[in-house]
């Protein structure tokens, strides 16, 4: 079955970034020039898929804004004969089906999965974590897209992380199917150092089958009294089987600020109007 919808969820509060996500929801905030979420609606739409749903919550409008016209702004580039920003504006409205749904209460992503359920109806979909961009040749969703088309069945995006992170994140563990793919036989949500049995980390980036709906409307409160996917997929591995990917690219967590530096340094790097005074200016810098 092909994958048709993705859905984001972008209702978190973003407290790693206080003071500036007081006002501004963190999925807004830019690496270079673009906010983050528009990095993920991008890598979507490079993957081939059609209608995006965006989970967000109370002060999130300027992300539906950022996907709509903006028809004052338009006017004034177009008197202005500022053509190439006029495309840049128009585009991001073109972009795309956009859908929007609100998560009532913070109750942890699982809950805000629950959230997309008459939107997903009962076929497969993709689930992207705004925090995790992922700078790759072919877009991580699209590697994911096809390692789904083989096995039919729900996919984890996964990479390898630091020992000392593993409390950051899911964790999984399972039987090598091949060289990048395991089939999973646990997993378990941000354990200790020494309860994880691997290091190998689930990276916000899922295939989901519909079945997970019902696993969720079931899934007890786990770790930090919220609603934890992870627990729903272990709980889903019991009645199919589930596959974790080990995707190539370079993932950022835009979430914590140490990430957010490195997207903005690499992306900059990238670009062609950027990276000469840009690399000028960093090799300047007299860094210890
Ligand atoms: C979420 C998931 C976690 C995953 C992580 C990836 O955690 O619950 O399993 O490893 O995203 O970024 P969060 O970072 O939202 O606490």
């Amino acid at each position: 079955m092909k994958i048709k919808k993705a859905v984001i969820p972008a209702a978190g509060l973003g407290t790693r970034f206080l003071p500036a996500t007081k006002s501004i929801p963190k999925e807004m905030l830019p690496i270079v020039d673009k906010p983050t979420i528009q990095y993920i609606v991008e890598e979507v739409i490079a993957s081939g898929i059609e209608d995006v749903l965006i989970i967000t919550g109370r002060n999130k409008g300027s992300i539906e804004e950022h996907f709509d016209r903006a028809v004052e702004l338009e006017n004034n580039l177009e008197k202005n004969n500022k053509e190439e920003l006029l495309e840049q504006v128009r585009s991001i409205s073109k972009m795309i089906n956009i859908h929007t749904v609100r998560q009532k209460d913070p109750k942890g992503l699982g809950h805000a999965v629950c959230c997309a359920k008459s939107f997903v109806g009962n076929e497969p979909f993709a689930v992207l974590l705004g925090d995790d961009i992922v700078d790759a040749k072919k877009p991580c969703l699209k590697q994911m897209i096809e390692v789904f088309e083989k096995y039919n069945s729900t996919i984890i995006g996964v990479q390898e992380v630091a020992w000392d992170n593993v409390n950051k994140y899911g964790i999984i563990s399972g039987e090598k199917v091949n060289d990048n793919t395991y089939n999973v036989k646990d997993l378990i949500e941000k354990p200790n150092r020494d309860k994880a049995p691997t290091n190998i980390a689930i990276l916000g980036r899922y295939i989901l089958t519909p079945e997970i709906f019902t696993v969720l409307e079931n899934t007890k409160k786990g770790v930090g009294g919220e609603i934890q996917l992870t627990d729903g997929l272990k709980e889903l591995s019991n009645i199919q089987d589930i596959y974790a990917y080990i995707f190539e690219g370079r993932r950022y967590d835009v979430g914590s600020k140490i990430g957010f530096l490195e997207a903005t340094v690499d992306f900059a790097l990238k670009r062609e109007d950027l990276k000469d005074s840009f690399s000028s200016y960093l090799s300047k810098l007299n860094l210890k």
